[in-house]
């Protein structure tokens, strides 16, 4: 067997997509089987299964599912409830939801009715990435299907009456933030709000409202169809379930697979992404998650599980469990000032430090790239970026400084090493030590 999961415990069976994702083949796979009778237990009963499954958010923060569910309202009032699932993935590394999205789409649909249920919604809007066109095309061909075999919108044969919009972002990376993510979705800038108020108190038009990620959606039917403890079972304390992984970069099959959390790094990549190019010896560092996540270097790769604990542990974090793996062919250097780079492009600009910070630190990055800047700067340079993060009104700040962390964390040796060529080549460089010395 290749892994840890048995085919029996996958919850993602097509996606591959080599089985048709239309409604008919959907049902074969088990897709809204039973759904009638999820939908009729209470509130407090789905919270409460999802919350004893351990399931932590799948976007990246990683927050319990179930808990954020109570956070809603427990009496529906003149203000109506909301779901929205935050379908943006837009950070570099991260492919995960768009497999759901053009493979599973009744997957999706199916965990909306029973996340608005759980919550009393009659509403849910699924926020999709704008450059996800075909995504978007298919998940909107599943709706119409959904809509006419009455297992959703109003007076549906499921009993529990939930109209779903699919809308779509225009190409913005902060509106997967998500409050960046509500003002988008009524039509505004995608610029954060300030919490509180959070969501659940005051979300979309000010209405209660729980955002979540796709693949945390879609797995909660299949938590209610095989229970809670099956789902527990999987992983370690804290950091359970089952849960697609990917892996970019310097591996020699690129690709999205189902695992089970806690499954050690390099099992992962090696029996599931082909191992890394020229063998586990040519690692250099893996970044777990999407790029935000502080990079790891190859020995701490080496006995790292995929899980929120383990790679916290390692000042790292899981993030969305789509890693980049870079080998020693790579200018690790270079990559991180690419990904800063990233990171002020972003930047909605509304709060001093991370709209002039994040333009600052990619600019000496570029620097530290070239080994033209001042042995001093890359302690400036930590400065900076300790104090953007912690400091901005989303997380996009922490985002911007912990790959630049992550960097001189592990390889402070080799932009000195770069630095100090580079002056040694140039002797005029002020503060050089010259030859003559
Ligand atoms: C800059 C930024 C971008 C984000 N992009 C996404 C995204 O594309 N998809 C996502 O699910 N969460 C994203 N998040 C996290 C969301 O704010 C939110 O925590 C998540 O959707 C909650 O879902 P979950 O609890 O199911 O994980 C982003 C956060 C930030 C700060
Ligand atoms: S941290 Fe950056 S992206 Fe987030 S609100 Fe502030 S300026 Fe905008």
């Amino acid at each position: 067997m290749v892994g840890l999961l048995e085919d029996k415990d996958r919850i993602y069976t097509n996606i591959y997509g080599l089985e048709d994702w239309r409604l008919e083949a959907a049902r074969k796979r088990g897709i809204w089987n039973g759904t009638d009778a999820m939908l009729a237990m209470t509130p407090e009963w789905i919270c409460d299964q999802i919350k004893n499954s351990g399931l932590r958010g799948r976007g990246g923060a990683g927050f319990v599912t179930g808990l954020k569910w109570t956070f809603m309202p427990k009496q529906e009032s003149e203000r109506p409830h909301y779901l929205v699932v935050n379908a943006d993935e837009s950070e570099p590394g991260a492919c995960k939801d768009r497999e759901i999205l053009r493979n599973e789409p009744h997957r999706l649909l199916e965990g909306c009715m029973v996340a608005c249920r759980a919550m009393r919604a009659h509403d849910c809007f699924i926020y999709i990435r704008g450059e996800y066109v075909l995504e978007r095309a298919r998940l909107e061909a599943a709706l119409v299907e959904a809509r006419e075999a009455g297992l959703v919108g109003k007076g549906n044969k499921l009993g529990w009456d939930c109209e779903i919009r699919v809308t779509h972002g225009g190409g913005a990376y902060i509106c997967g933030d998500e409050m960046a993510l509500l003002e988008s979705l009524e039509g505004k800038k995608g610029q954060p709000r300030l919490k509180p108020p959070f969501p659940a108190g005051s979300g979309v038009y000010g209405c209660p409202t729980t955002v979540n990620n796709v693949e945390s959606i879609s797995v909660t039917p299949e938590i209610l169809r095989r229970g809670a403890g099956w789902f527990a079972g999987f992983g370690r304390p804290n950091n359970t379930g089952v849960k697609l992984f990917s892996a970019s970069g310097h591996v020699n099959k690129p690709c999205v697979v189902e695992e089970t959390m806690s499954i050690p790094m390099r099992q992962l990549i090696d029996e599931h992404f082909g191992g890394v190019r020229g063998g586990w010896g040519n690692l250099k560092a893996v970044i777990p998650g999407g790029v935000s996540m502080p990079v790891i270097p190859a020995h701490e790769a080496e006995t790292a599980l995929m899980d929120f604990d383990s790679l916290k542990e390692l000042k790292s974090g899981l993030g969305t469990g789509t890693m980049i793996v870079i080998d020693n062919s790579a200018d690790i250097v270079r990559a991180i000032a690419r990904v800063a780079y990233f990171f002020k492009h972003e930047s909605c600009g509304q709060c001093t430090p991370c709209r002039e910070g994040t333009g600052w630190m990619w600019r000496v990055m570029e620097r530290m790239v070239s080994g033209e800047a001042e042995p001093a700067e890359i302690d400036v340079l930590l400065d900076v970026a300790s104090q953007v993060e912690g400091h901005t009104i989303c997380a996009l700040g922490d985002a911007a400084a912990w790959p630049i962390q992550g960097l001189f964390r592990h390889f402070r040796a080799e932009v000195e090493e770069r630095i100090a060529h580079y002056r040694a080549r140039k002797p005029h460089v002020q503060g050089a030590t010259l030859a003559a010395e």
